[in-house]
């Protein structure tokens, strides 16, 4: 182990909280446009902070949020990797939830409670603490590094492949390098092998261009809410398969390793349970509770909207009925495929008697890693070496769309290593870093980038 790259972050590690704070304390909510002053000043806090260890820092202008690109390329010779996070965050409501406010970092219990603490500020920011050691301490990096930050992660990476496809030659990278997601429990480093694509929509169905009195009209005038309500019930049959004809057309099978690799890994089902409250876990038949969420696509609503449902009870015909609804992907699925098909359905099931519109909000495609190659055994090695135990391989239901773009358009292998943890709370309330996994996961991505050196 680096001792020399250690004791440097040791001896700093008040001063890298304090960093750490400032830009928490920065509401860089990207999808409220109230906040787009907000999301700028963090980006231009990303770049200040590059800039200062000594990478060429730029701001780069997209029709939505900037895009903070650090270089540092004096390695000739040396392999290029580009380091990817997002510096914006999803919204802190409902604000009462909050033990500690969302915007004020306040630490109990050795977690660092904030909205964007582990998603991704936290976890980006140890990155350019780990590259300023080795430039602090040796003063330079054993390999050429660009770290790319973006500003629109959480609504979508809507102008993020433009920006990588036109940018194509100075993006060039041996590998891409990504702390965004979590460790399988508490001590045990992790390595993902896959993400699942996304595809949105939104479901609008009216009928009576006001409301009606349910009696003067009800049981005359097709019901909206009744007509989306049979559109979503037809997503799923009974064992929880997704019935939108030609759906799992795509689905590649996950191979047996893959299968028993899963099984493997010690999953206390009783506690992931616990921790929803959920009173049952449930999902498509014939798949484990990491089966259906690592390996199989869902088709699940995020919201409902429809009619009177204030206190009490108002006799009301509503005029429209709105669904939220978000398909994860698995490979090869793509996003516009589902959506075709979904469009398909939809038009097929939709009662007469009402207008039924569908918006596809925004989507990413799915990701299997590769998992071989110098980059891979330089984390495994790091990791090892940072956390005193071998890091194991994890799926991931969640979604980092940038990451398929990277493989499509680049052709770049991608590597997930992330510092989160079970709990978390990422989205919701009181959302928290384990400030010991901050600590511990700058060390061994500091030590990733002796180890990469190493080949
Ligand atoms: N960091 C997450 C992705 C993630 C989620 C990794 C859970 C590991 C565990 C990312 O910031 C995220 O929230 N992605 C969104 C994508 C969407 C907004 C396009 C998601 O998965 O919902
Ligand atoms: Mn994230
Ligand atoms: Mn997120």
């Amino acid at each position: 182990m680096s001792s020399d790259l250690d004791r440097y972050l040791h001896d700093n590690d008040r001063r890298i909280h304090d960093e750490l704070f400032e830009l928490l304390r920065i509401p860089s909510v990207s999808a409220r446009s109230e906040h787009a002053g907000d999301v700028r000043r963090a980006a231009d806090w990303m770049r200040d902070s590059l800039a200062r260890i000594g990478f060429d820092a730029s701001i780069n202008e997209t029709p939505g949020h900037p895009i903070v690109l650090g270089e540092w390329r004096k390695a000739p010779g040396a392999p290029t990797v580009l380091v990817y996070g997002h510096y914006d965050v999803q919204p802190a409501e409902p604000l009462e939830l909050w033990e500690s406010p969302p915007f004020e970092p306040t630490v109990r219990d050795g977690r660092i409670y904030a909205r964007g603490s582990v998603d991704d500020k936290g976890q980006l920011f140890l990155h350019v603490k780990a590259l300023e050691a080795h430039l602090a301490v040796r003063g330079t990096l054993p390999v050429n590094v660009l770290v790319l930050a973006e500003g629109e992660e959480e609504v979508g990476s809507e102008n993020l492949a433009q920006f990588i496809a036109s940018n194509a030659k100075r993006l060039a990278a041996d590998a891409v390098v990504i702390s965004d997601s979590s460790m399988f429990a508490p001590g045990q480093p992790s390595i993902l092998s896959s993400l699942r694509g996304l595809a949105y929509f939104q479901i609008d169905v009216v009928g009576p261009t006001v409301d009606l009195h349910s009696g003067s009209y009800g049981g005359a005038v097709v019901n909206p809410a009744t007509a989306l309500a049979r559109i979503i019930a037809s997503f799923h049959d009974v064992n929880g398969h997704v019935a939108i004809p030609g759906f799992y057309d795509a689905v590649r099978d996950w191979g047996d390793d893959a299968r028993a690799g899963i099984r493997q890994l010690p999953f206390d089902e009783r506690g992931f349970q616990h921790e929803t409250g959920a009173p049952a876990l449930g999902g498509e038949a014939g798949y484990s509770t990491l089966e259906r969420i690592w390996t199989r696509p869902t088709c699940e609503i995020n919201g409902l909207l429809s009619g009177y449902t204030g206190e009490g009870a108002k006799t009301v015909l509503p005029s429209k009925a709105m669904a939220k609804v978000s398909c994860r992907l698995v490979p090869d699925q793509t996003p516009e495929a589902i959506g075709r098909l979904m469009e398909a359905h939809i038009q097929r099931v939709a009662p007469t008697g009402v207008t039924v519109t569908i918006q596809h909000l925004h989507g990413g495609h799915p990701w299997r890693a590769e998992l071989a190659g110098p980059v891979f055994d330089a984390a495994r090695r790091a990791l090892e070496g940072a956390f005193g135990r071998a890091p194991v391989i994890v799926g991931e239901g969640g979604s980092i769309p940038v990451v398929g773009d990277f493989q499509r358009i680049l052709g770049t292998p991608v590597l997930l290593m992330g510092f989160g943890l079970p709990g978390e709370n990422a989205h919701a309330p009181n959302e928290w870093m384990s400030d010991e996994n901050f600590v511990v996961g700058t060390r061994a991505v500091a030590s990733f980038w002796d180890e990469m050196a190493r080949g």
